[in-house]
């Protein structure tokens, strides 16, 4: 009796509990606190991924209700009742049946084949690509590099980080690369994952289908701060896109407000080290443009002594709409969300300053072994004068 009841509060416990997971996954749909969501797709690989998880969820629905109901049935209808004498009734026993055995083997066998061809079908369907755009992705600790050519010429000429621009409805053969560990690139509103691995490079297509800022995170552990490593995929209409290649692909105005002079001074003597910026300055000796030279492949053609490679290139950082692997954004209020090519809005400038005072208080890192941001020990002045710059940089 009391068996009996165990079985059926643990039923409906499991119930209750699947019944609130299945809630909460719905729910998040669409959620922008939650958008890791590979449920709600913006992109065409990923509604070819969203078409096949229905069928086959449903089958697997199906099979799970077979499997269940089997099992219940057989509890019920085989249970020891409390007057059974044991030796007297018990079932008949048997040993081996070659017809179940043989329907229980083709039986699965047969609907892992069918899934199979559809499985196929789409993976196909997710490698294609028409008149891409190339966009070369490395993953670096703990952050995403992003290097184009626009013009097809062999040359990179433009070098990101943490936000990767692309044109609505246009394919982007994004080709992954690393520099250091195993990454894993995942956006999951336009496509599924892809590993970025040393030495290698693994190609993934995403088409975004509308305008928007879709976030990812890595997700391979890579370290330290794997567990923050994001990154962003910005879709714009034809029109911003071009206006975003327009302005990146040129030099950003030199500061004016001497505080913002003093920051590019003392950018050039604790910073230029690791992190390039284009045209720094008009002076600025060696010609800060490694990323005008043919590149045909990842550091081959990157004059080292310029910068650490290690860095993020910050001859636009305003341009994007978050720093520091794209844990804090850059802006206030809804410019850090506002999808056009030139962000616009108020900086928000305490992120950088702390990101500036203590780095590793923000995110964990091992800089002692060329791995993220040292602590460069500014004052508060310089810090103030280094984001004065920075926030020029668009
Ligand atoms: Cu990069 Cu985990």
């Amino acid at each position: 009796m009391r068996n009996k009841r165990n079985a059926a509060i643990a039923g409906v416990v499991s119930l209750v509990v699947m019944t609130i997971c299945l809630w909460l996954i719905v729910r998040n749909i669409g959620d922008p606190a939650m958008p890791l969501n590979t449920l709600a797709p913006a992109g065409t690989q990923n509604w070819e991924i969203f078409n096949l998880v229905k069928p086959v969820f449903l089958i697997a629905g199906l099979v799970f209700l077979a499997v269940e109901a089997g099992v219940i049935w057989m509890a019920v209808r085989f249970k020891r009742n409390k007057d059974d004498v044991d030796g007297v009734d018990e079932p008949t026993q048997t040993h081996g049946n070659t017809t179940l055995e043989i329907g229980w083997t083709l039986v699965p066998a047969l609907v892992l084949a069918i899934l199979a061809v559809f499985n196929v079908k789409t993976v196909l369907e997710i490698e294609k690509s028409e008149n891409p755009i190339e966009v070369r992705v490395i993953g670096q600790q703990w952050w995403w590099e992003y290097r184009y050519d626009t013009n097809n010429d062999g040359t990179v000429d433009i070098i990101t980080a943490t936000q990767v621009v692309v044109p609505v409805g246009r394919d982007v053969k994004m080709k992954l690369q690393s520099n250091d560990v195993i990454h894993s690139f995942w956006i999951p509103a336009i496509n599924g994952k892809l590993d970025a691995v040393p030495g290698r490079t693994h190609t993934l297509i995403m088409t975004a289908d509308k305008p928007g800022i879709y976030q990812g995170q890595c997700t391979e552990y890579c370290g330290l701060s794997h567990g923050v490593m994001r990154m962003e995929l910005k879709a714009l209409p034809q029109a911003e896109y071009d206006k975003w290649v327009d302005a990146m692909t040129s030099v950003p105005d030199q500061p004016t407000d001497p505080k913002a002079i003093a920051g590019q001074e003392l950018f050039v003597s604790q910073c230029a080290r690791c992190h390039q910026v284009d045209g720094l300055t008009p002076e600025s000796s060696p010609p800060f443009k490694y990323s005008k030279l043919p590149d045909p492949e990842y550091g081959q053609t990157v004059d080292s002594t310029l910068t650490s490679k290690n860095a993020p290139n910050l001859t636009h950082l305003m341009m994007r709409q978050t720093f520091a692997g794209s844990l804090l954004p850059l802006y206030q209020g809804k410019a850090a969300e506002s999808v056009t090519a030139v962000p616009d809005g108020v900086p928000d400038r305490s992120n950088l300053k702390d990101w500036l005072r203590d780095p590793e208080s923000v995110k964990p890192m091992n800089p002692e072994n060329n791995q993220g941001m040292p602590n460069l020990q500014l004052s508060e002045t310089q810090i103030d004068q280094l984001v004065a710059y920075l926030v020029t940089l668009k």
